[in-house]
């Protein structure tokens, strides 16, 4: 068995894939043949996250006699070793985009890092800054301008960012499609991420910040790409390679097929969502069940101990009655008693009496 790009997979690859594609490398089609329009030398990434992506740049890099610059405030081991092992790679271990102000200008950018407006719209300020004739000269694809964060922040450190730059947040939640709200199911930061609690409205989300910059800036161009929470491409309208880099984005730019196989996955893998999380609930409740019936059957168990315990007592009373019954000493009571009645002094003893008693008859 092979992937798409002709390597091979193990048998149980697909089992070890990720159940949502999730990574630029999903975009690697796209993003390295525009690297190769651009003519490109230098390239920044903004967000590295486990270095899934960052290997196929540095693949391109040391193809191209390239260099690669990773902003990656938190790298992760494996990052770290694949940027040691390479000399086309250089390790930026800082925020953006305070990183990309310190940086020299690249040839292109891939921004992947802080998903809100804020940061995205001071990212593309920077970028702005580097470039030598005022505008922007640069090639920056965008990652997650679809849905869910281009209508709405995602904050990794709010604390981090100016108070008015952040909408009220929240840890615990997620969201879904058509409720702009944040509820408890659906995509969520496991306590890690802060979700914004409104979609929608100004200065929320990555297309937002995109469209903000762009707006006074009409010499700068947008192709938006659906696929994989949509990417976001930016260029100057006067590059040399701006008709190449349309030609060649065209069939994927707003297409409406993208878009609907992008809502169809999205809608999928909420669905995957929601019943993972009722089958969580249903296996909560089942244990919680198992622990009542646990409890009930040893409540049962000590009520039966009690019964046969009262059982044998009584048994042993019984028998006790009889012996007494049959005894010299109670035939005498019993005549004394007998003398005791008929001077009409109380019901006294009767054996008849004693075992009607013990039969469980009436008495007479
Ligand atoms: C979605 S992941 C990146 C995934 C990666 N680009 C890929 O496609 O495989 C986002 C990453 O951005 C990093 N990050 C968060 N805030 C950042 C910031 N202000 N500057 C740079 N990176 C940031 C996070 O640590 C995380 O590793």
């Amino acid at each position: 068995m092979s992937n798409g790009n002709g390597e091979d997979l193990g048998e149980d690859e697909h089992l070890r894939a990720p159940l949502l594609l999730h990574s630029l490398k999903e975009l690697s089609e796209i993003i390295l043949p525009c690297l190769e329009i651009a003519g490109a030398r230098s390239v920044v990434e903004v967000g590295a996250e486990e270095g899934t992506f960052t290997r196929q740049l540095v693949g391109w890099a040391e193809e191209h006699d390239g260099t690669v610059y990773c902003v990656e405030p938190a790298p992760t081991p494996v990052l770290r070793e694949m940027c040691e092992a390479s000399d086309a790679v250089v390790l930026v271990e800082q925020f953006s985009p305070r990183a990309l102000e310190e940086l020299d200008r690249a040839d292109v950018y891939v921004v992947d890092g802080d998903h809100n407006h804020y940061t995205v719209k001071r990212e593309l300020e920077a970028i702005e800054a580097k470039s030598a004739g005022g505008g922007l000269d640069a090639l920056v694809m965008l990652q997650d301008i679809g849905w869910p964060w281009g209508r709405r922040d995602l904050y990794y450190a709010p604390d981090s960012l100016p108070s008015g730059a952040v909408h009220p947040y929240t840890y615990d939640g997620g969201v879904t499609l058509d409720f702009p709200g944040v509820g408890e199911g659906g995509f969520r930061g496991e306590g890690e991420l802060a979700l914004a609690l409104e979609e929608g409205g100004p200065a929320n989300g990555v297309l937002t910040a995109v469209e903000d910059f762009l707006e006074p800036r009409e010499e700068l161009v947008l192709a938006q790409i659906a696929s994989v929470f949509g990417l976001g491409v930016v260029y100057p309208a006067s590059a040399l390679y701006q008709e190449t880099i349309a030609a060649f984005l065209s069939p994927f730019d707003e297409s409406p097929l993208l878009q609907r196989l992008e809502e169809n996955r999205l809608r999928l893998y909420l669905k995957v969502l929601e019943l993972q999380d009722d089958s969580t609930t249903m296996r909560r409740d089942m244990e919680g069940l198992r622990l009542r019936n646990r409890d009930v059957d040893t409540e049962n168990r000590a009520l039966w101990a009690r019964i046969a315990e009262l059982e044998s007592r009584s048994g042993s009373m019984e028998a006790e009655v009889v012996n007494l019954l049959n005894s010299r000493a109670f035939a005498l009571s019993e005549r004394l008693s007998t003398v005791t009645r008929r001077r009409g002094k109380g019901p006294g003893l009767s054996r008849q009496r004693l075992q009607n008693a013990l039969d469980g008859k009436a008495q007479g």
